[in-house]
């Protein structure tokens, strides 16, 4: 088992989590490229290795029990450790407000953005525990603040829908909740918000013409996430400005 950190990314075939993975592995880091489509993914790897850095596909649909397990197993068979989860996949599955919101959109958000979380997570638990600098980033949204979605003020107060805000705000909470049972560990537990950027996920046609920034720029406030060294902090939220309080 070589020393060479290892970050395995979930939703890591484009966008945001691709550009993770990119910059992660360009500073050392094996990064293993979560992608519930395995073509996907090894088109990201190919991609990732002509540019000299060490990735592998892991197909991992965060949604699907026995893919997470077939994944956790793979990983534990090669490389053999893992040192930073990096919960990236999201969907969002329409802007419906509460009173127009199918269960089923609220269900297909939550699946993904909050129980595939907890899923992954904590079947990446054990083989985490054994890495002297384990780190979780989970990836939210501003869209999820208590506190930016109730003032007028805030960029993110018109957008009035129930399913994705609400699912982003149940893995802040989740955070906290980790962060806090993790707290005499070496784990470091954070969360973080992006920024509105130009991917599949924004819509299509979303561009800086709209106020989209590009994806890769979300990459770094991961990356100071994933690599915090042993007096970071653990159960906060950041953007790319820094921590974000109240939230
Ligand atoms: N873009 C923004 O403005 C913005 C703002 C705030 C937060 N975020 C968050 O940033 C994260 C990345 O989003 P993005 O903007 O980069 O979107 P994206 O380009 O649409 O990428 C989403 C990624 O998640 C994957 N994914 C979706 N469902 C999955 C599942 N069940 N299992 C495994 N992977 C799954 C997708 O895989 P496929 O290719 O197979 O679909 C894709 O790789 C999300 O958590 C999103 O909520 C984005």
């Amino acid at each position: 088992m070589s020393d060479r950190k290892v970050a395995l990314i979930t939703g890591a075939n484009k966008g945001i989590g691709f550009h993770v993975a990119r910059k992660l592995g360009a500073t050392g880091v094996h990064v293993l490229i979560g992608s519930r489509d395995r073509e996907r993914g090894e088109a990201a790897v190919a991609t990732l290795r002509s540019e000299g850095i060490t990735a592998d596909v892991v197909v991992l649909d965060v949604t699907k029990a026995d893919v997470i397990a077939s994944a956790v197993e793979q990983v534990k068979a090669k490389p053999g450790r893992l040192d930073i989860l990096v919960n990236n996949a999201g969907i969002a599955p329409g802007n419906a407000p509460p009173s127009k919101v199918t269960v089923d959109e609220m269900r297909a958000a939550y699946e993904t953005n909050v129980f595939g979380v907890v899923a992954v997570t904590n079947a990446f638990l054990p083989l985490l525990r054994l890495s002297p600098t384990p780190r979780i980033v989970n990836v939210s949204s501003g869209l999820g603040s208590l506190t930016m979605m109730n003032d007028p003020a805030s960029r993110w107060y018109a957008l009035n829908g129930a399913a994705y805000p609400t699912s982003k705000s149940a893995l802040d909470a989740l955070t906290i909740q980790y962060a806090k049972e993790l707290r005499d560990t070496p784990f470091k537990v954070n969360v973080i918000c992006p920024g509105y950027r130009a991917t599949d996920l924004a819509g299509p046609g979303v561009n800086a013409s709209r106020g989209a920034s590009d994806p890769a720029g979300a990459a770094d406030i991961v990356l100071k996430m994933a690599l915090l060294g042993p007096d970071g902090p653990t159960g906060q939220f950041f953007d790319s400005a820094g921590a974000v309080n109240p939230w």
